[in-house]
């Protein structure tokens, strides 16, 4: 608009100045002139006030375009602050992933060791909940957690832990040792009324024990671990114990275990403490003797689960002061941990189902139920197929495999057909699956059993789709237990035509075992998620996987990493059509 003035002002100008140039000048043309020139100065004022306006507009949009610039700026600063910001977000929801993991994990431990207690004392429940007779009781009303439980005892009550896990659960623990953090040397009184922490280390009292087991018939069973991680069983299927006035006399029968009756001397004594000696040993004081605990005391005898906590030191400990089971480690080894704990005996007999199909063998008048497939062989029953194989608490079915190399092996894992899902859960793959004349887990728990009961070789055979067969063997095979180790394994000393996928590369050895349930590989990820859903040792994540999914029809180009996979024999995308796992003792 401005220029457009500037024009008109120019035109008026121009006409003005060339009527003067041509002389012409009429009568009254003075007056005329005047009269414009007026008009004159009156526009080019006003193109001076707009002309002002004008340069006042552009400063205006000059800040305008300045702030625009600015306000830019901010949004492209705000834009790279949120995408930071994103990816900040993005890092922490892994981590939280990856913590919520952990945390699930140790919150599925920490369950095992909580204490169920806090919940009943809590003044919001105004009823009041029941207080059972003992463990056995809380398991079979459905609080089958391990953990601290409050029991009902007259004339009052007692904390006890309830180990709901071992051997079909329902233990009410009376003693634990494992860390050394409570002394045992104590007095009478003490040992009386009991001592220590129910989440920890304690005695729960003589009295206590002496009022629970004469409500009931009971059974006890001893565990104990060396140093290396064996374990030992101890059951007695009955126990008692007198009152105070026979000075708390234990009762004891119906020996089983896995080691000799080391308590057989114990039985029928009084209890004896550093001060008061009832011990049938004229000469010596017992208790003070032998590492100050309170026991049961013979002669002194040679087993004192209350002796001194002393840690490892090996075979060298002071001579029957720790810990002891006399006829399985010697006197100068001291135990690692060890518990003792009762069971209704009654309830093993109900809640322990028999196992209804009769031993798959013919004859089934033999009653000789052998430790393992090896025990069988040797005893003359070399056909193989389904037998029953003896071990605590219960028996357990499983395959023997008495043609291969020598015999006697038995089967822990088969893979024939595809008939049996291998994607399970924690809980299956501990209890085990499947069918015993086809495809199957023995458990590992039962694994975890027979393994730390002698030593054990792992032989693994496999065929491909080609009917080529291959094998690998393993001088060493033990699978450490649950708790603490999450079934650990340790395998090593390869020998073989399949090449070694256990031990050489991303070694299973070590490792702990997991399941779609439970992450406890190596890897940041979750190994048996992205591989097949099957449980396995990962470590990180490996070359072997033998329970991965049994895929028949993609032969060489099956989907990466997801059969059934020994890595050095057929590749990462071709899927075992056998494979069987089998171990024999030397
Ligand atoms: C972007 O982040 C920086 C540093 O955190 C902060 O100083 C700035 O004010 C943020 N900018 C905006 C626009 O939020
Ligand atoms: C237990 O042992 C500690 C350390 O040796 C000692 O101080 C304490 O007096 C002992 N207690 C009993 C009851 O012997
Ligand atoms: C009891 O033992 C548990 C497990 O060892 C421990 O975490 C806890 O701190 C102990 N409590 C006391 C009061 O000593
Ligand atoms: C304990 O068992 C014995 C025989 O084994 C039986 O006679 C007795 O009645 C049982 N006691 C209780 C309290 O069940
Ligand atoms: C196993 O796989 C089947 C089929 O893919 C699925 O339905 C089932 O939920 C899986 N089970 C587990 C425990 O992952
Ligand atoms: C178990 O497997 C065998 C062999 O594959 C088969 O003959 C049998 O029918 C299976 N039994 C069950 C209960 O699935
Ligand atoms: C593998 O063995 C089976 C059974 O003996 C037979 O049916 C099949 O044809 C064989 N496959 C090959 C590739 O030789
Ligand atoms: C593998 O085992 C066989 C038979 O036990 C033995 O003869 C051979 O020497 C072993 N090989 C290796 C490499 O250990």
């Amino acid at each position: 608009m401005a220029s457009f003035l500037l024009l008109v002002v120019f035109l008026l100008f121009g006409s003005f100045s060339a009527r003067a140039q041509a002389g012409y000048s009429p009568p009254g043309a003075r007056t005329a002139t005047g009269r414009l020139k007026t008009k004159v100065d009156r526009l080019s004022s006003l193109v001076e006030t707009l002309l002002s306006q004008q340069s006042d507009l552009t400063a205006r949009v000059d800040s305008l375009s300045a702030q625009l610039s600015e306000e830019r700026d901010k949004n492209r600063e705000l834009a790279l602050n949120l995408t930071q910001a994103l990816h900040k977000l993005d890092s922490m929801t892994s981590t939280l992933y990856e913590h919520d993991t952990v945390i699930k994990q140790r919150l599925q431990c920490a369950c095992e060791k909580l204490i169920p207690v806090t919940e009943e004392t809590s003044p919001t429940e105004s009823t009041g909940p029941v207080i059972e007779g003992d463990c056995a009781e809380y398991y079979s009303s459905g609080r089958t957690t391990s953990g601290v439980y409050r029991i009902g005892l007259l004339p009052g009550h007692v904390d006890a832990y309830c180990d709901m896990d071992t051997a079909g659960g329902s233990w009410t623990l009376i003693q634990r040792r494992q860390d050394g953090s409570v002394p045992f040397n104590r007095t009478w009184e003490e040992y009386k009324h009991g001592f220590g922490n129910k989440s920890g280390e304690y005695w729960l009292g003589n009295e206590n024990i002496h009022l629970l087991t004469n409500q009931r018939n009971y059974t006890l069973r001893v565990e104990l671990e060396d140093w290396d991680g064996w374990i030992l069983y101890a059951e007695y299927t009955s126990f008692w114990l007198s009152g105070e006035s026979d000075q708390y006399r234990i009762h004891m029968s119906g020996y089983w275990g896995t080691d000799r009756n080391a308590m057989k001397l114990n039985n029928e004594q009084m209890f004896s403490t550093v001060d008061r000696d009832n011990d049938e040993d004229r000469e010596y004081d017992c208790s003070q003797e032998r590492g100050q605990g309170g026991w049961w005391f013979a002669s002194c005898g040679y087993t004192y689960l209350n002796g001194r906590y002393l840690g490892n030191c090996g075979d060298s400990c002071p001579w029957l002061q720790g810990i002891i089971w006399g006829s399985w480690k010697g006197y100068f080894y001291s135990l690692k941990s060890g518990s003792m704990k009762i069971r209704p005996t009654e309830e093993v007999s109900t809640t322990k189902p028999r196992p209804s199909v009769p031993p798959a063998d013919t004859e089934t008048d033999d009653p000789t139920i052998e430790g393992d497939c090896a025990e069988y062989y040797s005893s003359g029953r070399t056909t193989s197929g389904v037998y029953r194989i003896s071990l605590l608490p219960g028996h357990v079915e499983a395959y023997c495999d008495m043609d291969t190399a020598e015999g006697g092996w038995t089967v822990i894992q088969r893979r024939v057909d595809g008939s049996v899902p291998f994607n399970r859960t924690w809980e299956e793959y501990k209890r085990g699956f499947g069918n015993k004349s086809g495809e199957y887990w023995l458990g590992n728990e039962n694994i975890h059993l027979l393994t730390n009961q002698k030593n054990y070789r792992l032989r693994i055979d496999m065929q491909d789709w080609d009917n080529q067969t291959r094998y690998a063997e393993y001088s060493t095979f033990r699978v450490l237990g649950e708790y603490g180790d999450q079934y650990r394994l340790h395998v090593s000393g390869y020998n073989g035509t399949a090449g070694d996928c256990m031990t050489r590369y991303f070694s299973n050895d070590g490792m702990r075992f997991s399941t779609v349930d439970r992450d406890n590989d190596l890897n940041s990820g979750h190994c048996c998620q992205r591989r097949g859903q099957g449980g396995w040792w990962f470590g990180n994540c490996g070359n072997s996987f033998l329970n991965g999914r049994y895929l028949v029809s993609c032969g060489r180009s099956c989907e990466v990493w997801q059969g059934v996979i020994w890595h050095s024999f057929t590749g990462s995308r071709e899927s075992l059509k056998s494979v069987s796992m089998k171990i024999r003792p030397y």
